[in-house]
């Protein structure tokens, strides 16, 4: 079947250009095209769409409102916007109704990687208990300032690396604390690195981008408002995740790629306990108190108190935010691994594996109960065997605090 889409434009040489962009696309896709939101709502009601692309400024009813409605009549829709560059602030703090968003003008190419990721991370986003909890944030995080700069930079076709150095460098507090990040112990590197141009080519783009978006994070989280929960703990916790996520990808000789799919899933793999703590303090305490009563595991309690877990919530965030796939889906699932269908080694077997090996080898909360490993899905995956290595992996780095980066 092919897949519908709704474009919505309110000018018509945009509707037209689209027209014209995705001619070749007509073998798999089923395009319709409105001028206005009451028109595209019109077409809704008749047979709803896969996906629903709508511009953010158009007269009387504007893009948010357009989406906000498709929201309720065509509940299945992946929703994504297009907008003009001064709009990525406003869109990202109030736009909740869309699942991606695009700058304009926008490549062919580009419209269709997001089509693409939108359709892939359907189950993430289109999951009703997450968003009904989504929605009710109050306080949507919005991303850190230098982690949508860095998007646009690389957005672009051939990224220079020095530009994306500079701009690191230019925000005083975040380049701090990347370096501050990357010279301690959690890094377990040798050398010194003096500055974000180091960082980028020692550690990689990615992996500094993710970096970016993990400190901004957990810098923002009001610490006065939530006295119980450690958030040096849980950071820690997240950095020690991801290195034993990349060590446990080391011992698979998994691609560069792919290595820092596992590292930055690690890393943050728990920003969904930040953000439901943040914006529900009584309710997230509730879950921790619980937890430390031996009631069950955090994730049961957040199941039973919010209706949905911070691992479905962080990979709905992370995927708004343009994470890589690969790793929203390891998000999405690292306490439910079994949900995922692929055998095989991915990001998610390590992110999930990191994550209960960083629970029992590094006690940082002694009764707290630990989500168990899914001996089921190892052995379904084929991975079971490969257990004894990576617990040697994993503890080489703690026993190796210093090693070079490779
Ligand atoms: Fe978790
Ligand atoms: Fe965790």
């Amino acid at each position: 079947m092919k897949t519908r889409i709704l474009f919505v434009d309110d000018e018509p040489n945009v509707l037209s250009a689209l027209r014209r962009m995705f001619h070749d696309m007509r073998g798999e896709w089923e395009m319709d095209f409105a001028s206005d939101g009451p028109s595209g709502l019109a077409m809704i009601a008749e047979q709803p769409y896969d996906v629903v692309v709508a511009d953010m400024r158009m007269p009387g009813m504007d893009g948010a409102m357009f989406l906000r409605e498709a929201q309720v009549h065509n509940p299945g829709a992946i929703r994504i916007v297009l907008s003009g560059h001064s709009d990525r602030d406003m869109i990202l703090q109030t736009v909740r109704p869309a699942h991606q968003f695009l700058q304009k003008p926008c490549q062919p190419a580009e419209l269709k990687a997001v089509i693409a990721r939108g359709l892939s991370l359907r189950e993430v986003f289109l999951d009703d208990r997450v968003k009904n909890v989504v929605a009710r944030l109050d306080r949507l995080p919005t991303v850190p300032r230098l982690y949508a700069a860095l998007l646009d930079v690389l957005s672009k076709e051939d990224p220079s690396m020095r530009e994306v150095s500079g701009l690191i460098a230019q925000d005083v507090g975040m380049s701090a604390g990347v370096l501050k990040l990357v010279n301690s112990a959690f890094f377990g590197l040798r050398v010194h690195v003096s500055s974000p141009a180091h960082a980028v080519n020692l550690l990689g783009l990615e992996v500094v981008k993710a970096l970016v978006l993990g400190i901004g994070l957990f810098d923002r989280f009001d610490k006065e408002a939530f006295r119980d929960f450690d958030l040096e703990k849980l950071w820690s916790h997240c950095l020690g995740t991801a290195r034993f996520a990349r060590a446990i990808a080391e011992t698979e000789a998994a691609q560069a790629a792919t290595r820092e799919h596992c590292y930055i899933a690690g890393l943050l793999h728990d920003v969904g306990k930040l953000v439901m703590a943040t914006n529900f303090p009584e309710r997230y305490q509730e879950v921790i108190r619980a937890c430390q009563a031996g009631e069950g595991t955090i994730l049961d309690m957040e199941h039973h108190i919010f209706g949905a877990s911070h691992a479905e919530v962080g990979a709905y965030l992370l995927g708004l935010w343009g994470v890589e796939d690969e790793v929203v889906r390891a998000v999405y699932l690292h306490h439910e691994p079994g949900r995922d269908r692929r055998a095989g080694f991915s990001p998610l077997a390590a992110v999930h594996v990191a994550n209960r090996l960083e629970h029992e080898m590094v006690i940082l909360s002694p009764g707290y109960a630990i989500n168990p490993l899914d001996e089921l899905y190892l052995m379904a995956s084929g991975l079971d065997a490969r257990m004894p290595e990576w617990r040697a992996a994993c503890q080489a780095v703690l026993d190796q605090p210093g090693r070079d980066e490779d």
